[in-house]
């Protein structure tokens, strides 16, 4: 297997690329099957204690992994946490800034917005999901011998593989939380990452206690996000 090694500055080396085209009516059933499976998807906050088969999350993270990105330079690192005493950390630190949060550090706007999602302080998910996988942004390249590269677009390359990640994990029967306690700024600090790296979110994995609910939302209708000129 090639070793990945960053493309800057290196010669354009086109390469032939000629996958099959799908039939029409394979990939319309195949479409609709999955429009209805993702309209499923929803974000769980009250996981299992159940272990969950690791290589389903390997697997999601390799799909993660696959996404567009910015002049290619897959800005990401998937940190997966199962280490009970880490989680507990994880969890003692994001409270203690939730606390803060939903204690008026984010204003009224802010939280008129979460009060429809049940959300508070507490984040039982931290410690009970088998899984954390926290993603870290690269804010810039670091080299080894410790000089730095540009990166471009990050915000968007990583959005698009949490995307992508939350995609798989939903095909694979798994639950997920995109959960981004504010400021993450301890999560780097636990996980002990370069100083390149800013935590984009905290990810419990696993399944939906059999008790598990979820707030009753509706989504906007295709006709309300899409624009055809
Ligand atoms: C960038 C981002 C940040 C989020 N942060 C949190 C969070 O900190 N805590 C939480 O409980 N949910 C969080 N969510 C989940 C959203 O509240 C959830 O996706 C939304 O309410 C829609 O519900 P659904 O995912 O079940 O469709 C976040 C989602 C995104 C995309």
């Amino acid at each position: 297997m090639m070793t990945w090694t960053p493309l800057h500055g290196h010669p354009y080396e086109p390469i032939p690329y000629h996958p099959n085209r799908i039939p029409v009516e394979q990939a319309l059933a195949a479409s609709a099957v999955l429009r209805a499976r993702m309209d499923e998807r929803r974000t769980v906050r009250m996981f299992a204690t159940d272990p969950v088969p690791e290589q389903l999350v390997l697997d999601a993270i390799a799909v993660a992994n696959t996404a567009p990105s910015g002049a290619h330079q897959q800005p990401w690192t998937f940190v997966l946490v199962e280490d009970p005493e880490v989680r507990a950390r994880i969890r003692e630190a994001a409270e203690a800034e939730e606390r803060i949060s939903y204690g008026g550090r984010l204003g009224e706007e802010w939280l008129s917005a979460l009060r429809p999602l049940g959300t508070d302080e507490h984040k039982p998910h931290l410690t009970d999901a088998p899984y954390l996988l926290v993603v870290f942004q690269q804010r810039y390249g670091l080299r080894a011998d410790g000089t730095t590269y540009k990166h471009y677009y990050g915000d968007e390359s990583v959005g698009i593989a949490v995307g992508m990640l939350l995609t798989a994990l939903h095909l694979a029967g798994l639950a997920a939380l995109t959960h981004t306690p504010s400021p993450m700024k301890f999560l780097g600090e636990v996980l002990a990452r370069p100083r390149n790296e800013k935590a984009f979110a905290v990810i419990p994995i696993g399944y939906p206690a059999d008790d598990s609910v979820v707030p009753n939302l509706t989504r906007k209708s295709l006709d309300q996000v899409l624009v055809r000129v």
